[in-house]
C-alpha cells in the first residue's frame, strides 16, 4: 500500500486524472486512454518495473497499482459518459425542429373542403341553439339497426350495404352506415329536451363513383322536447337551410320512408339554377325508437334528419367528381 499514498503516486494520479477530465471530445479521451490503460501505456511500464522492487515490497506495489488503474478507469468512463451525453444534446439541438415556427401566410393550408362544410354546418346548428354530439364508427346491431326500429327480418336493411366486421357473432359489428345510431347513443346518455347535431364518417360497400364512396360523411340532427311537431321540423330545416345556403334558398319536403321515423320525408334544397338538390331524410321520431331508449312517447316528441356532407361541400364547390375531393392530390385542394 504504501506506494499508493506516496507523494509519487498522488502526484501521478491527480496529474492523469485531471487530463481524463480535460479531455476536449470522445477522440482526445481515446487517446489518452490509450496512453494510460492501452496494452503499452503508462501502466504497463509501471507494472514492469515492480519486478525491479525488492520482493517484499512487490506485493503491496501491485495491490497500488491496482487501485490506481481502477480509478483511472473508472474517470475515463465518467468523463466519456459525459462526452457522449454532450455529443447526443449537442446533436438533438441541431436537429431539432420548431413546430410553433410559422410559415409566410400564403404558404398556409387550410382545412379539407369536407371539414370546412362540417365546421360551417355545426357553426349554424350551434347558433340555432343545438349542440354538437360524437360518437363510435364501429357500432353493433344494436345502435345501427334494432334500436333504429329495423329488426334483423327488415327489408331495409338491405338497403344499407353495411360493412360487417368479423367480431363476435355474424353480423353483429359493423362500421356504421349512417350517423343514426347516435341518436341512439345520445337519448341512452341523456333525457329530454334534446337538441343536437351529430356529425361523422359513415360507411357503405360502395364502388367509389363520381357521387359514391365508400367512406362518406353525415350529420344527424335530433330534437326531443314536448309539443313538437312536423311543422317544426319542416321550420328548423327551413332555417338552417337559409342559414348555411343563404336566404333566397327554399326547401320542399316530399313523402318517403324510413323504419325510424312516422311520418318521413324526403327533403330537397332550391338551387340558383332553379333545380333542387335532394338533400338527406327526415320525420318525427317513430314511438318504438322512443319505447327501445326508454323514453315514453306520450310525454315526449321529436324530429330527426340526416343528410350527406360530401356531396353538399361537392355541389358548394362546383366540383364534377367526388373523388376529386379524396385524392389528396393539394393543386387540387388548395384551389378551395
Ligand atoms: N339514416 C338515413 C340514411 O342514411 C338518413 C335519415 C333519414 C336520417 C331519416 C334521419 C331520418 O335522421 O330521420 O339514409
Amino acid at each position: 500500500m504504501a506506494d499508493d499514498s506516496s507523494p509519487q503516486t498522488d502526484a501521478y494520479r491527480a496529474e492523469v486524472s485531471a487530463r481524463i477530465a480535460d479531455a476536449a471530445d470522445l477522440a482526445a479521451l481515446d487517446e489518452i486512454e490509450r496512453s494510460i490503460l492501452g496494452r503499452k501505456g503508462e501502466l504497463v511500464l509501471r507494472k514492469k518495473s515492480i519486478g525491479e522492487l525488492p520482493p517484499e515490497q512487490r506485493k503491496a506495489a501491485g495491490q497500488a497499482l491496482g487501485a490506481l488503474k481502477a480509478t483511472l478507469t473508472e474517470a475515463v468512463e465518467q468523463r466519456r459518459s459525459a462526452l457522449e451525453a454532450g455529443q447526443q444534446g449537442a446533436q438533438e439541438a441541431a436537429e431539432r425542429i420548431d413546430l410553433t415556427e410559422l410559415r409566410p401566410a400564403e404558404r398556409l393550408g387550410h382545412l379539407h373542403l369536407v371539414t370546412q362544410a362540417m365546421r360551417d354546418l355545426e357553426d349554424t346548428f350551434v347558433a340555432m341553439g343545438f349542440e354538437v354530439y360524437g360518437g363510435p364508427e364501429l357500432d353493433t346491431d344494436w345502435y345501427n339497426f334494432e334500436a333504429l326500429n329495423i329488426p334483423s327480418w327488415h327489408p331495409a336493411r338491405s338497403n344499407f350495404d353495411t360493412l360487417f366486421v368479423d367480431v363476435g357473432e355474424t353480423e353483429t359489428t359493423m362500421l356504421r352506415p349512417h350517423t343514426s345510431n347516435l341518436q341512439i347513443h345520445l337519448m341512452e346518455e341523456r333525457t329530454p329536451p334534446i337538441y343536437a347535431v351529430m356529425p361523422g364518417r359513415t360507411y357503405r360497400r360502395d364502388t367509389a363513383d363520381a357521387t359514391h364512396m365508400p367512406v362518406f360523411h353525415q350529420i344527424e340532427a335530433l330534437v326531443v322536447d314536448r309539443h313538437i311537431t312536423f311543422g317544426d321540423l319542416a321550420g328548423t330545416i327551413d332555417a338552417f337551410t337559409k342559414a348555411f345556403f343563404g336566404e333566397d334558398r327554399t326547401t320542399r319536403l316530399r313523402p318517403s320512408y324510413f323504419p325510424f321515423t312516422e311520418p318521413s320525408a324526403e327533403f330537397d334544397v332550391s338551387t340558383p339554377s332553379g333545380d333542387w338538390l335532394e338533400l338527406g331524410g327526415c320525420g318525427m321520431v317513430h314511438p318504438n325508437v322512443f319505447r327501445n331508449v326508454g323514453i315514453d312517447p306520450d310525454e315526449w316528441s321529436g324530429f330527426a334528419f340526416g343528410f350527406g356532407i360530401d356531396r353538399l361541400a361537392k355541389e358548394r364547390h362546383g366540383v364534377e367528381d367526388l373523388r376529386e375531393l379524396f385524392t389528396n392530390d393539394v393543386r387540387f385542394l388548395s384551389q378551395f
